[in-house]
């Protein structure tokens, strides 16, 4: 994927100057590894001075780029960006505010609908009250599973001539992301390839009002779109602000009908996204350019993609075990909501990137690749971000003081969630061989934007020992010494 971002940008810097650590972190820190655990491979890569993440992982020994205690002056807590729609509404009941939503941008409406969901008494009776408000209504169904870039066009070919001054994207990730392409082609012109990457839509598209019917994506609020182009191995991402839809309606009301496995891969997905947006890494950004689409961690988003996780977590089971407790599918959508607007300035970081060669070669859902990889992502971040997994850990429930048994305690409380909603705990059950593992770790660190954003330094290495601890289903593999269980 293109990116004007460079991999892991100065922050390697971190190795060669002494970090700034509070007497607490210092005594926080790992302790070295016994001798006997130390191979050849580790000897070679001993951290340099000053770097307090030490992998004990079997095949690579990595250091953080940065600590929790070693962020530059310029990324102190109080720098933020946020970026969303204009409206957001939550709750059950609020698709009632389509109608007046749309008619604010224009009389003619696009409406880029699931086509499963195009029948449902739901959706007819939106375009009745469309209708009756005076909306000029075309209806676009040919949304593909995996967006192909190809349908694309076409559908934008397909209703160019109707000349939409506002689209209403009506359905999961797949439709809402679909909108935002069609909506994108319709400004601007194709081929869609011009847009691949970060900051390449010139300008403003054509309003998108999102209406999400999974919990889910958070697409609804996210600056990004996803495709597949037979030219690439992998789906290849179009982030832009101008991606961001103008309103976002999220009414729980829309998910009951959602079968457990899309719950559950969705649901998860939505965790990852705030887990992976409160751990990630914080970046240095020079403010007088062009921002990256991922900002890294920031003081804005930490609280949301914290609530998050205290929406999603305790209520998700129960909404795949139940697809008609209202409560849970409440919670649900609006943790998941809390995550796109967390994740959308921050960015997802190694799960995500990890998936994306896992989705191309075993045709999985993106949320069950998601799921399956966070327990060792974050295994791989216990000793490197250990304040945030142990704020993850209280906001889950749990009671532990010192932050290093905590945090660990958070990663095993992720994992048994995980487990509970039937996500797959190893590579090798979704048919990943294992000599696939090296292929895959190439292709992850083509996403530069996520790795760059990554608490942990991503290589090859250190992405083969996660991969290789994934694919056996044992994160004790990657730091045994760190692994005590609850
Ligand atoms: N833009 C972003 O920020 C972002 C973030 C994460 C994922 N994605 C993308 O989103 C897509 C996945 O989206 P998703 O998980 O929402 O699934 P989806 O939109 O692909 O839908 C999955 C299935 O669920 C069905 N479905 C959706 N809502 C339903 C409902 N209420 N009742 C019954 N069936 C329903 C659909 O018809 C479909 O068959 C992937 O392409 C992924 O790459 C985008
Ligand atoms: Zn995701």
């Amino acid at each position: 994927m293109s990116t004007r971002w460079p991999l892991a940008p100065p922050r390697r810097r971190c190795c060669s100057r002494r970090a700034r650590r509070s007497p607490a972190a210092s005594r926080r820190a790992s302790p070295p590894l016994p001798s006997a655990r130390r191979g050849p491979a580790a000897r070679s890569a001993r951290p340099p001075p000053g770097c307090s993440a030490i992998s004990r992982a079997t095949s690579a020994v990595w250091c953080s780029p940065w600590t929790e205690d070693s962020v530059p002056d310029a990324l102190a807590d109080a720098v933020g960006t946020l970026r969303l729609p204009a409206r957001i509404h939550v709750g059950y009941g609020v698709r009632q505010q389509i109608p007046a939503l749309l008619a604010e941008h224009g009389r003619r409406v696009l409406a880029v609908v699931d086509p499963f969901l195009a029948t449902s008494p739901d959706f007819v009776a939106l375009l009745a009250s469309l209708e009756a408000t005076g909306l000029e209504v075309t209806t676009h169904t040919g949304v593909l599973p995996e967006l192909p870039v190809g349908s694309l066009t076409a559908s934008a070919e397909a209703v160019a001539d109707t000349d939409p001054e506002v689209v209403l994207a009506y359905g999961g990730g797949s439709a809402i992301d679909a909108a935002k392409l069609i909506a994108t082609l319709l400004a601007h012109g194709g081929p869609l390839s011009r847009f691949y990457g970060e900051n390449a839509v010139p300008g403003p598209i054509r309003p998108i009002v999102a209406v999400p019917t999974t919990a889910g994506t958070g697409s609804e609020v996210t600056p990004v779109a996803v495709v597949s182009d037979p030219d690439r191995e992998m789906k290849i991402g179009i982030s832009s602000p101008f991606l961001v839809p103008v309103a976002a309606v999220v009414d729980p009301e829309l998910t009951l009908g959602a079968p457990p496995s899309v719950t559950a891969h969705s649901g998860i997905d939505a965790l990852v996204h705030a887990l992976e947006s409160y751990t990630a890494a914080a970046v240095p950004l020079d403010w007088t350019g062009q921002l990256p689409l991922f900002t890294g961690r920031n003081v804005l988003a930490a609280p949301l993609a914290l609530e998050a996780i205290r929406h999603i977590a305790p209520f998700l089971a129960r909404a795949v075990r139940d697809g008609s407790d209202r409560e849970a599918r409440a919670q649900v959508a609006l943790g998941s909501l809390l995550a796109g607007m967390a994740f959308g300035p921050t960015g997802t970081h190694l799960s995500h990137a990890l998936q994306y060669p896992i989705g191309a070669i075993t045709k999985t859902p993106h949320g069950l690749g998601t799921g399956l990889m966070i327990p060792y992502v974050l295994q791989a971040a216990v000793a490197v971000v250990p304040s945030r997994l142990a704020e993850i850990d209280r906001v889950l429930g749990g009671t532990e003081p010192d932050d290093s048994v905590a945090a660990q305690d958070a990663v095993d409380r992720i994992a048994d969630l995980c487990r509970e909603v039937g996500i797959p705990s190893s590579l090798a059950e979704i048919g990943v061989e294992e000599t696939q593992l090296e292929h895959i770790a190439e292709l992850a660190l083509n996403s530069k934007r996520l790795v760059g954003i990554s608490p942990v330094g991503a290589d090859p290495g250190v992405l083969l020992s996660i991969l290789r601890a994934a694919h056996s289903g044992h994160r004790s593999l990657l730091d045994s010494s760190v692994h005590r269980g609850r």
